[in-house]
C-alpha cells in the first residue's frame, strides 16, 4: 500500500519535473550568470574537437567524460533527450552553458575539466557539432 502510493507520488513528481523542465531552464539562465566564470576553461580545450583530435589525450578525455556523465547524468533522462526530434542544443555554445546548468542544479562537483570532457564526450557521441 504504502509502497504503491510512494511510486504514485514518484511518477508525480517525475512529471512534474518533466512539465516545468523549460521554465527552469530559464531560471537557470537568468540566475547562473556569474558561474559562467568556469566558461574559459571549456572554450580553450574545445578547440580539439573543431580539429577532430584522434590523439591518446583526446580518446582519454572522451573516456572520462563517458564515466563522469554515466555516474551523474543519467539520473533523469536517457540518452533521448540528445536524440530526439527537436533537441534543444543547437551548438556547442549552447551544449557547454546547458552542461554546466544541469552540473550546477544538480549540485555536482566537478572540476572543469571534467566538465568539458563531458562536453566533448556528448558532443563527440551525439551532436557533432564542429
Ligand atoms: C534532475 C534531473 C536531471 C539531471 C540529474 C540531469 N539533467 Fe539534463 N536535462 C533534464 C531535463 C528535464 C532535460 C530536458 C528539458 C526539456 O526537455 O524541457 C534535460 C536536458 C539536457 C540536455 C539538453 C538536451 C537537448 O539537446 O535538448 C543536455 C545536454 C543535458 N540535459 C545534459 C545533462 C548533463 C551533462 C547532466 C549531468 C551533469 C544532466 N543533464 C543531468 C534533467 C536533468
Amino acid at each position: 500500500m504504502i509502497n504503491i502510493q510512494s511510486k504514485k507520488l514518484m511518477s508525480a513528481i517525475a512529471a512534474f519535473l518533466i512539465a516545468i523542465g523549460p521554465a527552469i531552464t530559464v531560471y537557470a539562465n537568468e540566475t547562473s550568470n556569474r558561474d559562467m566564470s568556469a566558461k574559459p576553461a571549456v572554450s580553450s580545450t574545445a578547440n580539439s574537437v573543431k580539429t577532430g583530435n584522434n590523439s591518446a589525450t583526446f580518446q582519454a578525455i572522451i573516456a572520462h567524460g563517458k564515466k563522469e556523465y554515466n555516474n551523474h547524468c543519467l539520473k533523469c533522462h536517457t540518452d533521448q533527450v540528445f536524440t530526439r526530434k527537436n533537441h534543444f542544443i543547437k551548438s556547442l555554445d549552447a551544449l557547454k552553458k546547458r552542461v554546466v546548468r544541469c552540473k550546477n542544479a544538480n549540485n555536482i562537483l566537478w572540476f572543469d575539466k571534467d566538465t568539458n570532457a563531458v562536453v566533448q564526450y556528448l558532443n563527440q557521441k551525439y551532436y557533432k557539432f564542429k
